[in-house]
């Protein structure tokens, strides 16, 4: 059965993929911010995982405000990075897996979460830039290490969903996963955020004690963070701010207590303040767990036990 091993935030910041795609990493600016995701890399080609659900939003280049789903799920064979203006980033097409997308949209829509299933839509900075953050670098003519399930959150136009829906849907999502009868390893971001506003009087608010708040309670207290309405997000981490409910959904999915493998936050990018954090499964299967080959007899406190050791050196 497929299983979720591990839950990955993310920003999304657009010159971030400017950056990178301009060759501009290495200057200390720029460095500041791409060494924070150094280990986070060599985490993810550890963990190896089969499939990335990435919950990001879509910036009006796939949707409009002629037409925006509240909850969209990528369920084409692959996913072109859209045009933002400047034509499309040199990264690669992103591979879908239509079979696991198409098995969530039926269990979650079966659970009375109404999603638009997309069969063909383009992927902007909202989804490139966390993928790049965790994968490194790709050429356009390479291809990204794992096919990728989009799942795009309406946070652009009023009304966005609730952060309390949003991680019900993660749990759907989870169940859904867990029917899948194919042995997968799975992932699952949530991008965007974390504090910012980009346009009007408030331009460039950054919120630092909000954001770590908000990460401490991902961790260790979601029940809390579910409860915040629009306008505390709107007040307190700016316009632009609101886009952090999408991390909730990645946060539904997974255990109730979860390990942190690793955590980055950096202020600013552009005008937003970067957040990055890793948060591990317990369970069987979890990414702690080095291979399935692993002896069966290992009981839950020895797994433990070794995620707390793994923890530790990425954090060392
Ligand atoms: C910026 C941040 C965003 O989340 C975005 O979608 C566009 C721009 C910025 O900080 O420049
Ligand atoms: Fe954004």
């Amino acid at each position: 059965m497929a299983r979720i091993v591990a839950g990955i935030g993310s920003s999304h910041v657009p010159a971030i993929g400017a950056a990178l795609d301009n060759g501009k990493t290495e200057e200390p600016y720029w460095k500041r911010i791409f060494s924070g995701f150094e280990k986070s890399q060599a985490w993810m080609r550890e963990t190896k995982p089969d499939v990335a659900i990435i919950v990001y939003n879509d910036h009006a280049s796939a949707f409009s405000v002629e037409m925006i789903p509240t909850f969209a799920l990528g369920c084409a064979a692959e996913f072109p990075p859209a045009d933002e203006g400047w034509g499309p980033r040199p990264v690669p097409v992103v591979q879908g897996h239509p079979a696991l997308a198409s098995h969530i949209a039926q269990s979650v829509i079966l659970d009375e979460f109404d999603l638009t299933i997309c069969n063909k839509m383009e992927v902007d900075h909202g989804m490139t830039v966390p993928m790049n953050l965790l994968f490194g670098k790709v050429e356009k003519s390479g291809q990204w290490p794992c096919p990728v399930i989009p799942l795009a959150v309406n946070v652009v136009m009023y009304p966005p969903p609730t952060g309390h829906r949003c991680y019900m849907l993660g749990r759907a999502i989870r169940k859904a996963v867990e029917s899948y009868p194919e042995d997968l390893k799975v992932v699952i971001f949530g991008t965007g955020g974390l504090s910012h506003q980009i346009s009007g009087p408030r331009a460039g608010l950054i919120n630092s004690k909000w954001d770590t708040n908000f990460l401490d309670n991902l961790s260790k207290n979601p029940q809390k963070l579910i409860k915040i309405p629009h306008i505390d997000y709107m007040r307190e981490a700016g316009a632009e701010g609101i886009e952090m409910v999408m991390w909730l959904i990645m946060r539904g999915a997974l255990d109730d207590k979860v390990d942190e493998v690793y955590r980055f936050y950096t202020v600013p990018a552009s005008n937003t303040a970067v957040g990055h954090i890793i948060l591990a499964n317990r369970g069987r299967g979890g990414a702690a767990r080095k291979s399935r080959a692993k002896p069966k007899r290992s009981s839950g406190k020895l797994k433990r036990a070794a995620a707390r050791a793994r923890v530790d050196r990425l954090r060392g």
